[in-house]
C-alpha cells in the first residue's frame, strides 16, 4: 500500500471526511468501524474517484481482543502505517450519578484505552521506518471539566495530555503526534450523545462541517503540529480556559449543558 493511513471511526462524521481528504492526497487507506456497509460504500467511492486502495475492517474497538486481531490482520498484510488516525469516540450527556455504567465504561474503553492501545501497537514500526504521523482526535472539551458530560471531557483531557507527552518522546524519530481539537461540529456525534437539544448545539449556529475539520486536521497532522484547535473562536476559548478558575469553568459547562 502507498503511504497507508489507518483511520478509526471512518463510517461517519469526521473520520469519514478524513478518509476522503487522505484519499484525495493519494494515500491508501485502512478504515475501521462497526458499520461495515458504510465503510464499503466509502471504499467504492474513494477507489473510483482517487484510484487508491482501501481496505475495511469491521470491529468494535472497545474490545481489546478485536484491537489485537485488527493489528495482527494488518501485520499479516505487511502494512506499516504512514499515519494512524485515532478518531473513533463518543459522548453522553447525562448526570453522572444517573448514567449507565456500561455506556461510561465503553466510552473509557473507546476514547482512551483503544486510542492508547492502537498507538502502542503501531508506533514501534513507525519509528523503525523513520517516518510517520499519529493524529489523535480530542476536542475543545479537553481544556476544561464538563458537567453532565464528565467522563467525556475527562477522556479528551487524557487524549490531549497523552499525545502531548508522546510527541515530546518522539522528537527526532521522524514520527510526530498531533492532537486535533474540534469544537461542536456537524456529524452524528450530538445525536448519539443525546445532546441534540442542549444549549451548546442550539446556540452554536452554523456549525463547521466534518469536512472543514478534516481538511484542517489533515494539514495539522502533515505539518506535525502538536495541538490543533479548529476555528478561531475555539482557539480563543481554549486559551481563555487558562485564565479562569476550573470551578468557574465547570459551572459554565453546567449552565450550558444541563439536560432539560
Ligand atoms: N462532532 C463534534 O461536535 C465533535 C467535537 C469534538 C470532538 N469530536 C470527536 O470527533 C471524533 C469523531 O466523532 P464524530 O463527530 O465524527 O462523530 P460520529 O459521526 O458519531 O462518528 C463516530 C465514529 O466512531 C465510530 N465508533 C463509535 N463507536 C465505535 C466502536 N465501539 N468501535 C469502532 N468504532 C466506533 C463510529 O462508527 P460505528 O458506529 O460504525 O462503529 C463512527 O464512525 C470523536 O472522537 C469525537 O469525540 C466530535
Amino acid at each position: 500500500m502507498a503511504k497507508p493511513i489507518l483511520i478509526t471511526g471512518a463510517s461517519s462524521g469526521i473520520g469519514y471526511a478524513l478518509a476522503r481528504v487522505c484519499a484525495a492526497h493519494r494515500h491508501d487507506l485502512v478504515l475501521v468501524a462497526r458499520r461495515e456497509d458504510r465503510l464499503l460504500g466509502l471504499k467504492a467511492e474513494l477507489e473510483a474517484t482517487h484510484g487508491v486502495q482501501v481496505l475495511t475492517y469491521r470491529g468494535d474497538l472497545t474490545d481489546a481482543d478485536t484491537r489485537q486481531q485488527f493489528f495482527d490482520w494488518t501485520q499479516g498484510q505487511g502494512i506499516v502505517p504512514y499515519a494512524l488516525v485515532n478518531n473513533a469516540g463518543f459522548g453522553d450527556l447525562t448526570p453522572f450519578a444517573e448514567s449507565s455504567w456500561d455506556k461510561q465504561n465503553a466510552m473509557l474503553q473507546l476514547n482512551i484505552v483503544a486510542l492508547t492501545h492502537l498507538t502502542r501497537l503501531y508506533l514501534p514500526a513507525m519509528i523503525a521506518q523513520g517516518q510517520g504521523r499519529i493524529l489523535n482526535v480530542a476536542s475543545t472539551a479537553a481544556f476544561l471539566p464538563g458537567a453532565y458530560m464528565a467522563v467525556y471531557y475527562a477522556s479528551k483531557a487524557f487524549v490531549l495530555s497523552f499525545t502531548e507527552a508522546i510527541a515530546t518522546e518522539l522528537e527526532g524519530t521522524g514520527v510526530t503526534a498531533t492532537t486535533l481539537c474540534p469544537g461542536p461540529t456537524q456529524s452524528e456525534f450530538a445525536e448519539r450523545a443525546e445532546i441534540k437539544d442542549a444549549k451548546l448545539f442550539e446556540t452554536a449556529g452554523n456549525l463547521p462541517t466534518s469536512a472543514d475539520v478534516a481538511i484542517y486536521g489533515y494539514a495539522a497532522m502533515e505539518k506535525g503540529e502538536r495541538t490543533a484547535v479548529h476555528g478561531t473562536v475555539n482557539q480563543m476559548l481554549s486559551l481563555a480556559t487558562r485564565l479562569l478558575p476550573r470551578k468557574k469553568l465547570a459551572a459554565i459547562t453546567r449552565d450550558i449543558q444541563k439536560p432539560a
